[in-house]
């Protein structure tokens, strides 16, 4: 039989993701050792692999058919536009796709003015400006920490990921508005979703009565 491939997400929804997983049976101790280098982790016993990449990649190995299945938020899927199947809301991982600033900055949104936007999540950013809002921007592409570039003059706003919005308020900045709410997803490459149909599907159902 060969083995159904899984890209995990590196980080905060690597836990959340493998708690799920061992809820449904599935278990890799190995990979829980946060010790170990070893990249990819097998269960033979459902003939699976498994492999934690950082989240912008995901959609790419599961585009190519590197892995049949990802793990991967909202944001990263908006962001990276591959051609995959979004198959399943996991519900955890919940948090918001936002334009933030000081509150003052909320005055050059309603003016439409020429501003600078800083994030890590250009598409998705230009998207927003463009359709949405019709305002022309100029994008400024950071790769963290983004809440630093208002205040220290980089851009007059940025646009980023509030989960409990304490990053925003202990650094003076707030929610101007909400472009749209985010989770985990689960995303499957569209030839697999043909040739092993039947496992897929059994391992979301899986997955969906175990959250
Ligand atoms: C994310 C995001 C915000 C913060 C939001 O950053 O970019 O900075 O979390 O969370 P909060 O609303 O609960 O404060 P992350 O910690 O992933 O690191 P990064 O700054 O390197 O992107």
């Amino acid at each position: 039989m060969r083995y159904l491939t899984f890209a995990l997400t590196k980080g905060r929804l690597a836990e959340k993701t493998l708690a799920l997983l061992k809820k449904t049976g599935i278990t890799m101790e190995e990979m829980e050792d946060k010790s170990s280098r070893k990249l990819i982790f097998t269960n033979e016993e459902y003939g699976l692999k498994f492999f934690l990449a950082k989240g912008p990649d995901v959609p790419t190995y599961v585009e190519y058919g590197a892995a049949d299945i990802g793990i991967v938020g909202k944001d990263t899927i908006l962001e990276e536009q591959r051609k995959l199947y979004e198959v399943m809301d996991l519900g955890f991982g919940k948090c918001r796709m936002c334009v933030c600033g000081p509150k003052e900055a909320e005055d050059l949104l309603k003016r439409q003015e020429l501003i600078r936007v800083a994030t890590k999540y250009p598409h998705i950013a230009r998207e927003y400006f463009h359709n949405v809002r019709h305002q022309t921007v100029e994008i400024i592409k950071l790769n963290g920490s983004i809440e630093l570039a208002p205040i220290v003059g980089l851009s007059e706003v940025i646009v980023d990921i509030v989960e409990t919005g304490s990053t925003l308020r202990e650094n003076g900045l707030v929610v101007l508005k909400e472009i749209c709410p985010l989770s985990a997803r689960v995303v499957v490459n569209p030839v697999s979703m043909r040739m092993e149909n039947e496992r897929i599907s059994r391992i979301l159902k899986e997955m969906k009565a175990a959250l």
